[in-house]
């Protein structure tokens, strides 16, 4: 973890996985937020200079976790309570066979969030961490005797040099719904670039998407996940937000791996899990 980093967190609020070679992923209890993923000594997320760090708030930056709801939710905060509940370490880091670093986190429903939704859960986020990705797989027990529905989303921020010459693609020809403009569009271009602010939600996704830069890409491979969300607030909504930079739009994309256009229903006992494996490339 960089001496930064280090001097905005807490020892006891963090589990760090290390591959070596400058490649390890940092992870905030808050929320089981990843705060860092560095691939080859390289930072892949973006993480707010702004970002409250001391459990008070979802954390702006990184990969915050969205259950069980994407969105304004009339029972509790925007995009659900996982963010901004402690998780439990299910089980600390651990190198396998083939040298890839594990870890999995638990949150269970408890009266806090029985008061905001009455349902039984345990949630178990399980990151793997290898050379040149990074895999995080949610999954969702039932554990209570009725079922449920929710909607779920890995909110991950990428780091850019610049958001002028940054692209999405993989996104052709999709439906997506635009939360700025209101309406159900679709997507005619290959490479799309960010020029403004961007909310769209896009449907029935192919396995993977990707994120590109002067510097490197990362793809985004979907299991389970229908949907990809496309976030940058720009300037005006920037400035809006206490937690994050008025210039850090600049430097940033949410490509958001999600199954957030239509609920998904849980039956009692079932375990569902989506997962994203991110992996980098980087240019020569
Ligand atoms: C995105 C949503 O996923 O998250 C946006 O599509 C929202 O509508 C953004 O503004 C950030 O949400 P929040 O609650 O972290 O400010």
């Amino acid at each position: 973890m960089d001496a930064e980093l280090a001097g905005r967190v807490q020892e006891g609020d963090i589990v760090i996985l290390d591959v070596g070679d400058g490649t390890s992923a940092v992870v905030h209890l808050h929320g089981a937020t990843a705060l860092s993923w560095k691939c080859s000594g390289q930072e892949i997320l973006f993480l707010s200079k702004k970002a409250v760090l001391d459990s008070s708030k979802a954390i702006r930056g990184g990969i915050p976790l969205v259950f069980p709801q994407f969105g304004p939710w009339s029972c509790g905060p925007q995009h659900g309570f996982a963010r901004n509940k402690r998780w439990s370490v299910e089980s600390q880091p651990q190198k396998t066979g083939d040298g890839t670093v594990t870890c999995s986190l638990a949150l269970s429903d408890d009266e806090d969030t029985r008061k905001a939704w009455d349902y039984r859960f345990k949630l178990v986020y399980t990151l793997e961490l290898s050379k040149s990705s990074l895999t995080t797989r949610l999954t969702v027990d039932n554990t209570g005797d009725e079922s449920f529905t929710f909607t779920t989303l890995m909110h991950s921020y990428f780091l850019t040099p610049d958001i002028g010459t940054t692209t999405v693609h993989g996104l052709k020809g999709l439906t997506y719904v635009d939360k700025v403009q209101n309406g159900q569009f679709q997507e005619d271009r290959e490479a799309v670039s960010i020029p403004e602010n961007y909310d769209r939600v896009y449907q029935k996704c192919p396995s993977s998407v990707f994120m590109e830069c002067s510097t490197h890409s990362v793809s985004v491979n979907l299991s389970n996940f229908p949907d990809v969300v496309v976030w940058n607030p720009w300037s005006e909504k920037a400035k809006a937000m206490s937690d994050f930079g008025d210039e850090e739009y600049k430097t940033m994309v949410c490509v958001e791996a999600g199954s957030v256009s239509s609920p998904v229903q849980i039956d009692v006992g079932q375990k569902l899990s989506f997962q994203q494996t991110l992996q980098v490339q980087a240019k020569l």
